[in-house]
């Protein structure tokens, strides 16, 4: 095999060169500590690891390779005598970067370790994103001996990044565009019940729309994961009927539940925040409502997401409302879709309601 594991044979203790270099975790082939059977081991620990290693020599001109290991050759495609006498820059194409060429050249120029990713380019032309580790070797006099350097393939890591923030852009721009236009919608609401004179009928509709809007906004920029965060709608939802934020008491994990749910739960959890409002718990200082959250087996004994809705606090009950109007009927269909329940039980200190929604996947 063609490569270089020269030694000097000098015992004397091998010295970093100046002391902001100690820490870095590179050691020298041509140390004792390479000679005989610790030779053979970096011979072999090199032929074995599935990491990518060279050296260079900057004492020769253009800091040519001296050494590179089995794996550089397979992430290269390149063989050894193709390889060995040539600066490593033969590695870089039209794409690459040139202000991490830059990085790389400054680091060498001082003598620096440097950690870069940078766009290479194989033997077949292909490319592929090179996470370069290089570090300077010194021999016992302080003197600059090699040049280290590690190529690890992080092609899939990059390629999962630009996915991601490209997923997180798209959601951005969908939610940008879904609050303008629930903001349209709400203009056309209004300017109709104004012309026909039914602005109370506008202002419910619009106030159910909004609901609507506010069940989504806060958990879009997640949507790309498919699920929406339920603790975040359900907040979002009830936000604007406790402006002192001591009304509602939450409970619940992190939990997520898939985007359709999202409307029903939105749409059910205004309605009964407006009736609290009106008759129930808000309806007088001091009441609360506790919201909890949770995965469970309901008692139809699917797996279902369930939202407990207690109210303490407001006007004695001594009869069962009917829980009946426009608002309660849209939502039970929005319930409907998603196969959910509402079940409501009125106790004599307040409403005890139950949403039930089974879940179908995550
Ligand atoms: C040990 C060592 C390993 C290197 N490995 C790579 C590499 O894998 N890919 C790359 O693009 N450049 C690599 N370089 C950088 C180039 O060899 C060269 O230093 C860089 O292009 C800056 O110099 P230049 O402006 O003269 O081209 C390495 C440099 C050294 C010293």
């Amino acid at each position: 095999m063609e490569y270089f594991v020269a030694s000097d044979g000098n015992d004397d203790s091998k010295r970093l060169r100046s002391s902001n270099q100690a820490h870095r975790p590179i050691y020298s082939p041509d140390s004792p500590a390479f000679d005989g059977a610790s030779g053979l081991l970096f011979e072999q620990a090199m032929a074995q690891t599935r990491m990518a290693v060279c050296l260079t020599d900057p004492n020769l001109q253009d800091d040519p390779i001296v050494f590179c290991n089995e794996a550089f050759q397979q992430l290269t495609g390149y063989r050894t005598e193709e390889i060995i006498g040539r600066n490593c820059r033969f590695l870089q194409g039209p794409d690459t970067d040139q202000a991490q060429v830059g990085r790389i050249r400054d680091a060498i120029r001082s003598e620096e370790v440097v950690v870069v990713e940078i766009l290479n380019y194989r033997k077949d032309g292909s490319t592929f994103w090179n996470t370069l580790h290089l570090g300077p070797i010194y021999d016992e006099n302080g003197a600059l001996k090699y040049f280290f350097g590690s190529q690890w393939d992080v092609t899939d890591i990059h390629q999962s990044r630009a996915d991601e923030r490209h997923a997180k852009a798209m959601a951005r721009e969908v939610s940008h565009r879904l609050k303008n236009v629930f903001a349209v919608i709400g203009g056309i609401v209004n300017i109709t019940g104004r012309s026909m004179n039914a602005r109370d009928v506008a202002r419910k509709i619009n106030e159910r729309v909004q609901a609507l809007g506010r069940s989504y906004e806060p958990t879009l920029d997640e949507a790309v994961l498919g699920t929406i965060h339920v603790g975040q709608a359900i907040r979002a939802v009830l936000a604007p009927y406790d402006p002192e934020n001591d009304r509602f008491v939450f409970t619940g994990n992190g939990i997520r539940t898939e985007p359709n749910a999202i409307s029903a739960i939105g749409l059910t959890l205004h309605e009964m925040a407006t009736n609290a409002t009106k008759y129930g718990a808000l309806s007088q200082a001091g009441g609360t409502i506790e919201v909890s959250w949770a995965h469970e087996k309901d008692k139809f004994a699917r797996n279902s997401l369930v939202i407990q809705w207690i109210e303490r606090g407001g006007p004695r009950i001594t009869e069962a409302p009917e829980m009946t109007g426009t608002g309660f009927d849209i939502a039970r269909t929005l319930l409907g879709h998603s196969r959910g329940v509402l079940e409501t039980e009125w106790e004599p200190e307040g409403l005890n309601a139950r949403i039930l929604i089974p879940i179908t996947h995550g």
